[in-house]
């Protein structure tokens, strides 16, 4: 379970200087007092327009920023003010990322792109790639093996990014905008997969503004973000 309590994020916005007595205005902050609770094995969707504050939300709450001020409970430990080095064993062990435009690593085969995140994890080679080779079966590409990631198309980069997320196995998968780049039949496929993560008990979130997402049938709760705050927060009827 994930608990946000009043967080909120101010950027300074003149290039991470703390001094911004320059006259610059826009000191709003991206995310700004916001409350929740996301509770296990199921699959949000966190919307709002353009910087609204969904992607820094969601950086978040995966232990990738810091709040400025307010806390973040992951299974009710207060990760807001773990060091760094607890908060990145905090991220391998309850975090899969699918960020946007996917940031695959070009000139490395899809394997070994998916083997990444694992390194770190204590695991033998051998162990972290029957691991990558079973979740490209799952993912249905296990023939991409050995191409290099630029040769993919954008559904098949998609998979990719997807496979990496679950490669240590975590419990909350987090996808900012997971279908920007995706024509209307690969985005279904997308939910597909999530819909099937979520019936495997992991949770999922997302960042989308695609009405797709929402109206889809598999996202339990549609949480809307403007200017920082929630302003809506609909929990989806289950069938
Ligand atoms: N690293 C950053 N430095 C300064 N401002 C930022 C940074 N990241 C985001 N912002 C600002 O914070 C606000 C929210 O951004 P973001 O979380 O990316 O929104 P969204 O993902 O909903 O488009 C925007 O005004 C954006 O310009
Ligand atoms: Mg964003």
């Amino acid at each position: 379970m994930i608990e946000i309590v009043n967080v909120v994020k101010r950027f300074s916005t003149n290039n991470g200087h703390a001094d911004a007595s320059d006259g610059c205005h826009h000191r709003r902050n991206a995310v700004d007092g916001i409350n929740l609770t996301i509770e296990n094995n199921t699959t949000t969707l966190i919307k709002g327009p353009n910087g609204a504050g969904k992607t820094t939300l969601l950086s978040i709450i995966g232990g990738m920023a810091r709040p400025t001020s307010g806390r973040v409970f992951i299974d009710k430990k207060d990760i807001s003010c773990f060091p760094e080095s607890f908060l990145s064993e905090v991220r391998k062990k309850y975090f899969g990322f699918i960020f946007q435009n996917y940031h695959l690593i070009m000139g490395i085969s899809v394997l070994e792109n998916i083997m990444i995140p694992a390194y770190t994890s204590g695991k033998t080679p051998k162990k972290i790639k029957q691991k990558a080779m079973a979740l490209l079966e799952k993912l249905k590409i296990p023939s991409l093996a050995n191409r290099k990631v630029e040769y993919l198309s954008g559904g098949e980069q998609q998979r990719v990014a997807i496979a990496r997320s679950l490669i240590n196995d975590p419990a909350i998968i987090l996808a900012d905008e997971p279908t920007a780049h995706l024509h209307q039949d690969l985005t279904m496929e997308f939910l597909k997969i999530v819909f099937e993560l979520v019936q495997g008990g992991k949770s999922v979130i997302i960042c989308s503004h695609n009405k797709l997402l929402c109206n889809s049938g598999i996202v339990d709760r549609a949480i809307e973000l403007t200017d920082g705050k929630v302003v809506n927060d609909v929990h989806m009827l289950a069938n």
